[in-house]
């Protein structure tokens, strides 16, 4: 048990001898003002001796305890490991400590609650994670995810292989390959990149219908993940089905049972889970297309989709229940996947609701740690930040005021994703609508959807004018009302939070760290062996070739990226080249407005 461990926390060697001498002073009274008058000798050295040798042993025991500690933090030690136990690592992908801020105020706004009211979130703070990539400063969620899968640096858009594209072992292939069972729950594609990284292998995160082959067990090491739940399920449909989007017309649901998955694929499905209890493994769950839709609006589509932490009390209910008497526990990673998503839209309403419903899903694990018998700790962090989210806009030139209102935030009952996917709804069942019937349109989705009231006519007819942009249009009227500030429709390189159910089990995460530390701490707490997965990969991985597409042999890892396809074709970190203007003189000649999308959008590289 980590409670019984000593509490001495990581210091350094500095400081620890600094302890010591401080020790020896108080126990040799040098500090002490000595007031009385001359003494013999032989009472100076009797109190030598006794000082000396009451000194020796505390040094012993400090510098035992010192080392028991290192031992803990550094390896799991053989006491511990034999223990069974769980771990839940959850992702809050793109969310930023900024974006902490901006909910935490919505919240209190939303529910009157007082300026001390916090997150659950805010109680379990324990650290910062420090983000940047291989070949960046600013990395992606590919890049981010393999710093926690497999504890390595590697460049943005790689999906658990290294910058020499030889795949690395993952936490969780290591974890099922030791007897533990294996989780993944997110509200993205299952396909997309933080998932990915944990059970799947492939040189460009864009391979997503390779990643979905792995997934299932077409993978070296055979199938590795007992439960999937989440989005993505077109690509696991062949492309003579309507709702695929797959290049190829393999079936990978037919696939998966192949391989003896349980396949459900609506609510009704995930209700005869019967909230874990009635799961049947291995289980794949797939309830979108593509992304489940963001909780603004997925909360009044409770009967379509379920939400994160009706999944993830599935996912821990079930795993829970199958390794009762198993000597391993499980490895479940739960992410957050669409704060990234709102992130990049730039859509404070959206974000807050994601966050929201992560701090939730967040209160489930907290609560199923505390019923739980069997040892186990969870570790909540971000891949990095999105957008450059500021809870402050400067609107005027003249000197601004210090506030924002998160009232705005508030009058949207919709993403400005649904009202893009709306309006281009309406565009495509009436190929050339009358000017004054698109405008009533547009005006009545601004009234409806983000309940503004005071769209200005340059706001309306830009939307009729523009439709192509309209998703970061509609966004922008909630973020300037609102006075929420954006840097960019990308990812950011600030530092972003860790939070664990227990500081003491996750004491080797207190303070500020490398993102490749949150992955060492996962293999460690299992004490598990990436590197022996890395060699088998390797082996294994030789003779298996697989066909593109275009029935071209490939690699099973995917084709590699052609010359500037991937985003480290140049150094990112010394590389600057002094073109700082083109893009953006583009955009705003071409569109017009601030925040137009341009053919560089990157739209998928999340
Ligand atoms: C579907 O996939 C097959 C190969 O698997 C390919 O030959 C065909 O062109 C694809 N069809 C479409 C419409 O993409
Ligand atoms: C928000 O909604 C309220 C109530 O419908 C309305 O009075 C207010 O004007 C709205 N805010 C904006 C910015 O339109
Ligand atoms: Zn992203």
């Amino acid at each position: 048990m980590a409670g019984e461990r000593p509490l001495l926390s990581a210091r350094s060697s500095s400081e620890r001898s600094r302890d010591l001498a401080e020790e020896d002073a108080l126990l040799t009274g040098q500090r002490t003002h000595r007031t009385s008058g001359p003494r013999t000798l032989r009472f100076w050295r009797e109190l030598g001796l006794f000082a000396w040798a009451v000194v020796a042993t505390a040094a012993v025991i400090i510098l035992a305890v010192v080392y028991q500690k290192s031992q803990d933090t550094h390896h799991a030690s053989p006491g511990h490991s034999s223990g069974k136990r769980n771990l839940v690592f959850m992702v809050s992908d793109g969310m930023g400590p900024t974006s902490l801020s901006l909910t935490r105020s919505f919240m209190q706004f939303k529910n009157g609650a007082p300026y001390n009211e916090q997150l659950i979130l805010d109680k379990h703070l324990i650290g910062q994670s420090r983000t940047r990539s291989s070949s960046s400063l600013i990395t992606d969620s590919a890049a981010g995810a393999t710093a926690f899968s497999c504890g390595m640096k590697s460049y943005n858009g790689a999906i658990s292989v290294l910058p020499n594209h030889e795949p690395c072992g993952t936490v969780l292939e290591a974890a099922k390959k030791a007897g533990y069972m294996t989780g993944l729950v997110v509200t993205t594609r299952i396909t997309d990149a933080t998932p990915a990284c944990f059970a799947s292998h492939v040189n460009m995160r864009q391979e997503e219908d390779r990643i979905a082959e792995q997934l299932v067990g077409d993978h070296p090491l055979g199938r590795v993940v007992d439960l999937i739940l989440g989005g993505g399920r077109c690509h696991f449909l062949p492309n003579s089905t309507s709702d695929s989007c797959r290049a190829d017309d393999k079936d990978i649901v037919d696939l998966a049972k192949q391989n003896g998955f349980n396949y459900v694929s609506d609510r009704k499905g995930f209700d005869a889970l019967k909230a874990g209890k009635a799961v049947n493994f291995p289980l794949l769950g797939l309830f979108a297309d593509g992304d489940i839709p963001y909780e603004i609006d997925r909360r009044n589509e409770g009967d379509i989709y379920p939400a994160l932490h009706e999944m993830a009390e599935t996912a821990l209910k079930a795993l829970s229940h199958a390794t009762r008497d198993s000597k391993k526990g499980f490895f479940l990673l739960i992410e957050g996947s669409r704060i990234d998503h709102a992130g990049h839209h730039n859509d404070p309403a959206a974000q807050v609701h994601e966050v929201l419903s992560y701090d939730k899903a967040f209160a489930s694990v907290l609560e199923f740690l505390r019923n739980e018998a069997t040892d186990g700790v969870m570790v909540s962090t971000s891949d990095h930040e999105t957008g450059g989210l500021a809870t402050a806009r400067q609107l005027h030139a003249s000197y601004p005021e210090y506030l924002w209102y998160p009232g705005p935030l508030a009058n949207a009952s919709h993403s400005a994703e649904r009202l893009d996917l709306l309006y281009k709804e309406f565009l495509l069942a009436e190929p050339s609508p009358s000017k004054s019937k698109t405008t009533a349109f547009v005006k009545d989705l601004v009234i409806t959807g983000l309940g503004i009231h005071d769209a200005s006519d340059e706001e309306i007819s830009n939307l009729v004018d523009v439709p192509d942009t309209a998703l970061y249009q509609f966004a922008d009227m909630v973020s300037r009302r609102s006075q929420t500030g954006w840097s960019t429709h990308g990812h950011s390189a600030a530092d972003v939070n860790i939070y664990s159910s227990d500081p003491r089990v996750a004491s080797a995460l207190v303070g500020n760290h490398e993102n490749t530390e949150v992955g060492k701490f996962l293999s460690d707490y299992l004490n598990v062996d990436v590197d022996a997965i890395t060699k088998e990969l390797r082996e294994k991985g030789k003779e298996l070739k697989v066909q593109s597409a275009d029935g071209e042999e490939v690699s099973w890892m995917g084709r590699l990226p052609e010359e500037g396809e991937r985003l480290d074709g140049q150094d990112h970190v010394t590389g600057y080249a002094g073109d700082f203007r083109k893009r953006y003189a583009g955009n705003l000649m071409k569109r017009g407005v601030v925040h137009g999308r341009g053919d560089d959008c990157g739209c998928g590289m999340h």
